[in-house]
């Protein structure tokens, strides 16, 4: 079967990761989480003085900056979750922190971040056979993905499984401030000039609201399958 290339968009914890993930798996895929690129980014930023809650994003400091900063992945382990390496670096846990959470959209709307990243990803790409998640995988990164899914759920539906994730990873965190988090990511992601989140238009909705991960499973293989045969 010729091996194609899935691009799966949407809102912040709407489940995409994990869905991209768990079908690359399924599939035989590789899997790449666009959005631990910018995570990594932005740790970077604040671990060098440039990006904080109080002063933000220093943009020229970091622009300046990007030649110095290495991304890569360690292969998926057994459970089929690969690190991020930063520089070479280990970072997988810091940058799901609410420190990176709360900085990442405003490094995202940076456009010499976005080209570097973009790059970056289009390389994954060129042998297909690829499952990347993200917010302009199938608009931007690769338009010509021969399966684009976009994921939505309902900001409340999104906070109640953030909070789930983070504490269950021992971080203490309120509904409160991961809703305002996620409704604040929505607006900047939306909103920015250069690859905003929207979905592409050949692009399949996934509304997530009610399903099972075992029903979300079956309906992206069902997809997956049409689109091998199209
Ligand atoms: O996992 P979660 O949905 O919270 O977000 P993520 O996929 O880890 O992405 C973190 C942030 O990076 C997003 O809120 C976007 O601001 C940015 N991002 C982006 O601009 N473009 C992408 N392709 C992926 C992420």
């Amino acid at each position: 079967m010729n091996k194609i290339i899935i691009a799966i968009d949407g809102y912040s914890s709407s489940g995409k990761s994990t869905m991209a993930r768990d079908l690359a798996k399924r599939i035989g895929y590789v899997y790449v989480d666009s959005g631990a690129m910018y995570r990594a980014v932005t740790l970077y930023a604040i671990e060098h003085g440039m990006a904080s809650a109080e002063k933000g994003v220093d943009t020229e400091a970091l622009v300046k900056a990007l030649p110095k900063i290495n991304i890569s992945f360690t292969p998926a382990g057994a459970d089929g979750v690969q690190h991020t390496l930063l520089n070479g670096k280990d970072v997988e846990r810091e940058i799901r922190d609410m420190q990176v959470s709360s900085l990442v959209s405003p490094v995202a709307v940076i456009p010499e971040v976005r080209h570097r990243l973009t790059a970056l990803q289009q390389q994954y790409g060129r042998e297909k056979g690829i499952v990347m998640d993200g917010r302009d995988i199938g608009t931007t990164v690769f338009p010509d993905a021969e399966m684009k899914v976009f994921v939505n759920a309902s900001a409340e539906e999104r906070a109640r499984r953030r909070v789930k994730e983070l504490t269950d990873k021992g971080e203490k965190v309120t509904y409160e401030e991961v809703l305002e988090n996620i409704r604040e990511r929505d607006h900047i992601d939306t909103t920015r000039k250069e690859s905003p989140l929207r979905k592409a238009p050949d692009a399949v909705l996934l509304d997530n609201d009610n399903m099972t991960i075992a029903q979300q499973m079956q309906w992206l293989l069902d997809l997956y399958h049409s689109k091998c045969q199209e």
